[in-house]
Order: structure tokens, then sequence, then C-alpha cells
């Protein structure tokens, strides 16, 4: 299993397929693992490069707090460590955050920018609140009940069983700490409208059509600060539309690697 020592600290990263490298940033709380029909069959022409987040999955903690900064140069620090001078950088909904800090950071290093489930706002007062009672509530009683209050809220009703429950044993495994750190990190993350109107690259937002954490009209808010990208809305899928129909989400990423090929 590949690891990356980032300044004497582990950062557990998965690979699969070969092509365009293409950086995939995980949500919360999950690990790289969330990603498994991506990783079981990548697209065609990708070379997926999914890292888990520092003090989720198989990565150590890192030391200050896990902003979204935090986060982004951690996977900075893994395409230096692969010597990979730009790759399509995409999230999953707190990974988006993590890919637009990334690209607030470093614009040159993205290709193209994939936004799953994802939005461009920053929390508000009352949203503040909520993230740091989650994160006393993991950190006073495990993962256990934030993981049954947030379950619900990830799948349609028609999800199958076998991949909720699947879903349900990554989050109870994540490390409280973690994600208590990670829930004040994405607190204070900042609004990214101006990173997306800046933007200039290839740009591929997806949503699932039932997600009710960050419903289809926050993806055609970030779509509409920019020209170029491309919405994909997903039929009969929820906020995790890459576990519910990984087929429609392969069909939009290799949509995407073929866009680049032709540019
Ligand atoms: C996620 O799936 O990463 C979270 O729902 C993001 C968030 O809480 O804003």
């Amino acid at each position: 299993m590949p690891f990356a020592t980032l300044v004497q600290r582990k950062y557990f990263f998965q690979e699969a397929g070969e092509g365009v490298p293409f950086l995939l940033l995980h949500g919360f709380p999950f690990s790289s693992e969330c990603f498994w029909p991506q990783l079981a069959s990548p697209p065609a022409g990708a070379r997926l490069i999914v890292p888990d987040h520092r003090g989720f999955g198989q990565s150590e903690m890192g030391p200050g707090p896990s902003t979204m900064e935090a986060l982004a140069d951690d996977a900075l620090a893994l395409l230096d460590h692969l010597r990979i001078e730009q790759a399509i950088v995409g999230g999953l909904s707190m990974g988006g955050y993590v890919a637009m800090a990334l690209t607030r950071r470093d614009p040159g290093r993205v290709k193209a920018l994939v936004l799953i489930d994802t939005q461009s706002f920053a929390d508000d007062e009352a949203g503040r609140a909520r993230r740091e009672a989650a994160a006393l509530d993991v950190e006073r009683h495990g993962m256990g009940p934030l993981t049954k209050t947030m379950l619900p809220k990830l799948f349609s009703p028609t999800a199958a069983p076998e991949v909720v429950s699947r879903l349900e044993g990554l989050m109870l495994a994540q490390a409280p700490q973690a994600t208590a750190a990670a829930s004040r990190g994405m607190a204070t993350r900042s609004d990214a409208k101006d990173i997306l109107s800046r933007f200039a690259g290839p740009c591929l937002i997806v949503v699932g059509e039932l997600d009710v954490l960050t419903p289809p009209d926050k993806a055609k808010v970030m779509a509409e600060l920019m020209p170029g990208a491309r919405l994909v809305v997903i039929p009969n899928a929820g906020h995790l539309p890459h576990l519910e129909q990984p087929e429609a989400i392969r069909a939009s990423l290799e949509a995407l690697v073929q866009r680049l090929k032709q540019s």
C-alpha cells in the first residue's frame, strides 16, 4: 500500500487506472475508500489518485486545525511527491471545498475541476454553530450519533441497502478527533465564488437530483459562475451519486477526459 511521507507524517493514498492524473478528494466523514466503485473501475484514460485526508482512513492526523487550506496543502504535497505538475482536481462535498481551496492556492496545478455534490458558499453563523456542535458530539460520544443523523440524508430513498450499510461502516470507522477537526475546518472556509469565477479551465459539476445536503440549486450557482462549466444532474441519486449511480458518474468523467484529450 503506498504512503507519502509529508513532513514526517504518513498520508495514505490509493491509485487506480492509467492516463491523465486525477486527484479525487473524499467527503466528510469518510476516507478514500468511499470511492470504492471508482477505484474498482476507474474512468478510461484517467489515473485516479485518491488520498485519505489527515486523520481519516489510514492517514495520520496533521498539526494545527484541519482547515480546507491545510487539507489542500497535503494534497499539493502529494502531487509534488508523485512529481505531478498538473492534474484534474476533483472533490466530493467537503472534498469539493478542498479542491476549491487548492485552486485558490495554486491554480496552475489544476488542469480541470470536478465538483461533485458540493457548494461554493461559506457557512453562515447557524451553520458554524452546527459544525461546532457536531465536533463536540463526536469528541464526547464517538462516531455513532453523527453517523445515525447523517446517513439518512446522504442517500435517495431507492439506494441499495448494501451500499448504505457499507458507507455506514466506513463512517463508524473514522477517528472522532479527525472528524471534529474537519468539522471545525469546514466552518472556517471562505466563499469560493472568487475562485470559480476566475478559473479558466474546464469544469465538470455533478449533483444528485435528490441531494438534500447540497441540492441542485447550489450546483447551478456554481455553474453560473463558470461559463465553460458542464453541469450534470444525476437522476435517482442523493448526496453520493458516485455510489448510487456509478455508471452515470463514470460516463461524465470519461467525457471530461475525452474533452481534455481533444483540447
Ligand atoms: C460532506 O459530505 O463532505 C459534507 O456533507 C459536507 C458538509 O457538511 O458541508
